[in-house]
């Protein structure tokens, strides 16, 4: 399946930082295909904000910088899931463990522990289970096809393939 474990070292002290420094100009946000509930903390860093170039180291060293990449943090409070769900349109994500227990996302049944995973999240099914902490991720979703964003990753930071 279209699913890479990239072998990236982010610099989580710096970016839990950064998160919690704006962490107030987030929102609750829920897919509208859900009922709301409190349950996701997401701050988008929007193209023509003051807070845009935050993430360009990392989108750099991914080498997604200069794509549009919807580069949000997202928080998930503890004991909350996500439902089953294929996201919309011809969607790649990667997303970026900030905490340091490894979160796990279930992908077509199949339970993933990551840090640093990219995706076909518009053709996969996936969801998360509810577990007793908090999980803070740095996602980019990017409207591509997968063979586009794959291409532009730098070769030695391809990691593992899941089959
Ligand atoms: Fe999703």
């Amino acid at each position: 399946m279209n699913l890479i474990h990239l072998n990236y070292k982010i610099d989580k002290a710096k970016y839990t930082k950064i998160f919690y420094d704006i962490h107030q100009r987030g929102k609750w946000y829920q897919w509208k295909q859900f009922d709301a509930k409190l349950s996701w903390w997401k701050v988008y860093l929007e193209n023509d904000s003051d807070i845009r170039h935050l993430t360009k180291e990392v989108e750099q060293d991914l080498g997604i910088w200069g794509m549009e990449t919807y580069p949000r943090f997202a928080y998930l409070f503890s004991n909350n899931n996500v439902p089953p769900h294929v996201d919309e349109d011809d969607m790649t994500c990667i997303q970026i463990n900030l905490f340091d227990i490894n979160p796990i996302i279930v992908i077509e049944d199949k339970e993933i522990p990551y840090e640093c995973l990219l995706l076909e999240n518009g053709k996969l099914q996936h969801w998360v289970d509810p577990v007793p902490y908090d999980r803070l991720m740095l996602k980019f979703c990017m409207r591509y096809p997968w063979e586009e964003v794959l291409s532009k990753i730098p070769k030695h930071l391809i990691e593992s393939y899941e089959v």
